[in-house]
């Protein structure tokens, strides 16, 4: 279950942005928590969920709050973000492990890759039955994930009854 207030590392470290608006992209935003929280913020910020309701909530709210948010219906499965793109990259609760590659590429030099989502431990631990076994990380599996960026900060924890992992990332300036 999704609120609509920010995870907490979103909010901790969205200090590590690039000042000025950063072109952020939140990839399988939902109604775009995320997006609203960042585009708040001062930043630019792309949203892409394939649930047509979430995508129209999120560009009505954003208009009301009269925030850089543009909103598309996308299936981030079948698309590949464009190379350096992107300043920040939101992934929260939400795994495609073929998208990895596409993160690092669409990261500019100094960009960062926010991911949040459930780990191994949400069944065998807490006993959750959702998400299933298919959308959970192993444990480690997140740190090793993205051996390209720097790791800002890395933990596995139980937070809000949920065992999730959580990477925030930095790609390396040449
Ligand atoms: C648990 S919600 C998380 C939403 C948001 N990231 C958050 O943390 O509030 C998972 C989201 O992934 C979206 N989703 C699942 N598969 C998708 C796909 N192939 N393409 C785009 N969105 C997808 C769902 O529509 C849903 O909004």
């Amino acid at each position: 279950m999704t609120t609509s207030e920010p995870e907490d590392f979103i909010v901790d470290f969205a200090g590590k942005l690039r000042e000025g608006p950063a072109d952020v992209i939140d990839v399988a935003c939902g109604r775009g928590r995320h997006a609203l929280y960042l585009a708040g913020l001062g930043h630019r910020v792309v949203g892409l969920d394939r649930n047509v309701v979430h995508i129209q909530e999120l560009a009505s709210e954003a208009r009301r709050r009269g925030l850089a948010v543009d909103a598309f219906e996308a299936d981030v499965e079948s698309m590949s973000l464009l190379g350096g793109c992107a300043d920040a990259i939101v992934n929260t609760l939400f795994l495609y492990r073929p998208l990895f590659a596409s993160y690092v590429r669409a990261l500019r030099p100094g960009g960062v890759l926010l991911f949040r989502t459930f780990t191994t431990d949400n069944i065998d631990v807490l006993g959750n039955e959702k998400p299933g076994r298919g959308f959970l990380l192993e444990l480690g599996e997140l740190r090793r994930s993205f051996p390209e960026l720097e790791i800002v900060h890395y933990a596995e924890a139980v937070i809000a009854d949920r065992a999730m992992a959580t990477l925030v990332g930095r790609k390396a300036r040449p």
